[in-house]
């Protein structure tokens, strides 16, 4: 309940006229290292305000912001590698690779780039994915292994429509071009012989004389030039079963790969042929 402020006995302190119970309250200032305190806090926030973000939708006037701090970041960090950049830019991958500094900067930097613009396709260590997407780590191109070969692809992409010199043929899709059902099945017992999993098909050898060996070879060996790939071993794009070689001939394929000339730096497109080089399957 309040009472009329009243000056306490035992110490002489006016109280604030507040009683509970019979104890009062006493009026005491302030300690004044904790006023001052306080009051500089506040124009702290009040200078803090003006110069800095700290009301939505107002920048303050040093023009801070927590992505201006980063793009100065970024900056120096560019600086930095500048010279490295320029140097992998204007050397050839196979002088990159014979150069330790180079080479190591390189693989580093190829791990990285690797993992942003391509694993989702070619897997996380270049393992190659099921539905078209061929294994980089092994020494079964359809294309070519050297460094020039690898840049070369990663350059201009497979059949992307966007890259005049994107790699890539078109296979026919047989059963519009004349084959039949039954004819396909021979070719992909054919096909399977050479791979040596399945029994020989003479209908089918001599199917394939005529109408694939011009791409595949004879002997089902490929032909990088066009990029056929081989079809006398185990490895397979689209898979090795019956059905999947007869949609194969069939139906035909052609798998995409993007052109990234344009969409990574000079140095990067070096780094990454290196990188891929080195993951198992490089030729000289
Ligand atoms: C959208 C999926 C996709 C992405 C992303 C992709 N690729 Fe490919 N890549 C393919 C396909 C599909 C092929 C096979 C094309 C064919 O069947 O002829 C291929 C083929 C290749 C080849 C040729 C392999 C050979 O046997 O000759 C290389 C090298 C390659 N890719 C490297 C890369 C690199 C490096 C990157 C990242 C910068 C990348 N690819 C990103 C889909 C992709
Ligand atoms: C104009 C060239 C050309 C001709 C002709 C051709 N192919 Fe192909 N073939 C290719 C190319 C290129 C690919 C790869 C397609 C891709 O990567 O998507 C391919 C892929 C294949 C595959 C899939 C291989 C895998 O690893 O999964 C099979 C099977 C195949 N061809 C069989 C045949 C048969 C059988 C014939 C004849 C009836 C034939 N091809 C005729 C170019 C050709």
């Amino acid at each position: 309940m309040a009472r009329k402020p009243e000056t306490d006995a035992a110490t002489g302190v006016a109280t604030t006229g507040h009683e509970w119970d019979g104890i009062r309250e006493l009026d005491n200032p302030m300690p004044s290292w904790w006023l001052y305190t306080f009051y500089a806090s506040i124009a702290f926030a009040l200078i803090w305000m003006v110069f800095y973000p700290a009301l939505p939708f107002v920048r303050g006037l040093l023009g801070n912001t927590a992505r201006g701090d980063l793009a100065a970041v970024m900056a120096t960090e560019q600086a930095k590698a500048a010279p490295m950049l320029a140097r992998l830019r204007a050397a050839t991958p196979e002088a990159i690779s014979a150069d330790p500094e180079l080479r190591a900067y390189a693989l580093a930097g190829g791990r990285i780039a690797f993992a942003n613009s391509c694993a989702g396709c070619h897997g996380a260590g270049g393992q190659g994915a099921p539905g078209g997407f061929p294994s980089l780590a092994d020494d079964d191109w359809l294309y070519g292994g050297s460094f020039e070969d690898i840049r070369t692809t990663i350059r201009h992409g497979v059949r992307n429509g966007e890259d005049a010199e994107a790699r890539g043929t078109a296979m026919p899709a047989f059963l519009q071009a004349g084959l039949n059902m039954a004819q396909i099945s021979d070719l992909a017992d054919h096909v399977l012989s050479l791979a040596s999993t399945g029994p020989a098909n003479p209908a089918g050898a001599a199917l394939f004389t005529d109408n694939c060996a011009a791409c595949h070879g004879d002997r089902g060996e490929g032909n990088r030039a066009v990029g056929a790939p081989r079809l006398n071993d185990r490895i397979w794009l689209y898979g090795g079963d019956k059905p999947s070689v007869m949609r194969s001939i069939a139906y035909s394929r052609a798998g995409v790969m993007p052109a990234w000339e344009g969409r990574l730096d000079a140095a990067v497109i070096n780094m990454l042929t290196v990188y891929v080089h080195a993951l198992g399957g490089g030729e000289q």
